[in-house]
């Protein structure tokens, strides 16, 4: 709350009007990576750790942009924007701009439709060719819960985190530098498998229709680096389902493992780890009251995610600091997480924001 009276007086002192300040948290995925675009499972919770934004409405067709942490102003033409991104980090929110102009501006958006909107932008005018997982998260998160996507239908389960866990995610402080073209490179690669089985498998559209004895069966159709790609997604999306299983039978040791496989798969099917990662997890996963460690998200750096039993969490975070930085010198940031709740407009007491409540539906506005 003091973050967003913070933020508020900020734009007030800048603009000189009142705004409504919104919170749309990060995600981090337990299980299901690189899934997400080939019309897999993920299994992710929405955490504290958020983007705070204030907004208001401007009476001309400019969008003002202005960035804490990046310290800098810039000023958009509606009519004039770019189709294009050009690398920065308002691209994402001209983005959005954009999508809405041309499609849904002034209705009513869901949260599903919120989600999708976003991930346009992100797929056209960014120029990542990122799946749905991120800004589903974002939007549908709940508090103290984990949920199972269904990324083709967008079904979804939302589960109860069991409370004496902890999710701990670690930073290796490794920029995913090789990130947008290798991300777009893999899910090509998936793309030119799916071509190459749908010769004998007429009836597939992505490598979610594709069994793990089909794949054997027609291995000899796919090069050795796209049938690992294949194998990876494949036995992924298994993982994801097992570990939904353990989760409600409280089974949380197979989950660990089942997170340990999938790590190794990313690292030697996918090959999307690097070294800062695995050695973050093999530290992490020799601490005690560890259930399991893994890299989440797109990889070539970023972030490992760690199920922890909550009263090793404070130990845990002290010693993989310590251990981390006197293997690679880099200082790591560790978060002790909790499950939060979705993209919401924060209710600044004594009606400071002008007008939506949390949980109402998020209306387009440009
Ligand atoms: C990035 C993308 C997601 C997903 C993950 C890998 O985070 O934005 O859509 O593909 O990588 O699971």
């Amino acid at each position: 709350m003091n973050r967003a009276l913070e933020l508020l007086a900020k734009f007030q002192a800048r603009f000189g009007t009142s705004a409504v300040v919104y919170r749309a948290p990060g995600r981090v995925n337990l299980i299901g990576e690189h899934t997400d675009y080939n019309d897999g499972f993920v299994l992710p919770a929405a955490i504290g750790l958020s983007c705070w934004v204030a907004i208001a409405p401007r009476k001309d067709r400019k969008l003002v942009l202005v960035s804490e942490n990046f310290a800098e102003l810039i000023e958009a033409d509606l009519d004039k924007l770019p189709l294009r991104g050009s690398d920065r980090w308002a691209d994402y929110l001209l983005g959005v701009a954009l999508t809405l102009e041309h499609d849904v501006a002034h209705l009513a958006i869901d949260r599903t439709n919120l989600a999708l909107i976003c991930q346009l932008s992100e797929n056209q005018f960014v120029g990542a060719r990122c799946g749905i997982m991120d800004q589903f998260f974002s939007c549908h998160g709940r508090a103290g819960h984990a949920l199972i996507l269904d990324c083709r239908s967008l079904d979804y389960r939302v589960f109860r985190l069991p409370p004496n866990l902890q999710l701990i995610i670690c930073n290796t402080m490794v920029k995913h530098e090789l990130g947008t073209s290798e991300y777009n490179a893999r899910r090509a690669e998936c793309e030119e498998a799916v071509r190459r089985l749908t010769g004998v498998l007429p009836g597939i559209r992505a490598l979610r229709d594709v069994t793990l004895e089909q794949l054997e069966e027609h291995r000899h159709r796919l090069t050795d680096i796209l049938y690992k790609r294949c194998r990876h997604v494949l036995t992924e999306n298994l993982r994801v389902r097992n570990a939904v299983q353990a989760f409600e039978t409280g089974e949380i040791g197979k989950i660990g493992k089942l997170m340990v496989e999938s790590h190794s798969s990313l690292q030697n099917d996918y090959e999307v780890s690097c070294r800062e990662l695995d050695i973050m997890v093999e530290i992490s996963s020799r601490q005690r009251g560890v259930y399991g460690a893994r890299m989440t998200g797109g990889g070539f750096g970023g972030c490992t995610i760690n199920l922890v039993d909550a009263a090793d969490a404070m130990e845990f975070q002290r010693r993989v600091a310590a251990e981390y930085e006197s293997e690679t010198n880099r200082r790591p940031d560790i978060y002790i997480c909790a499950a939060s709740q979705g993209v919401e407009a924060v209710d600044l007491d004594g009606g400071l924001a002008a007008g939506s409540k949390p949980g109402r539906e998020t209306r387009g506005n440009t």
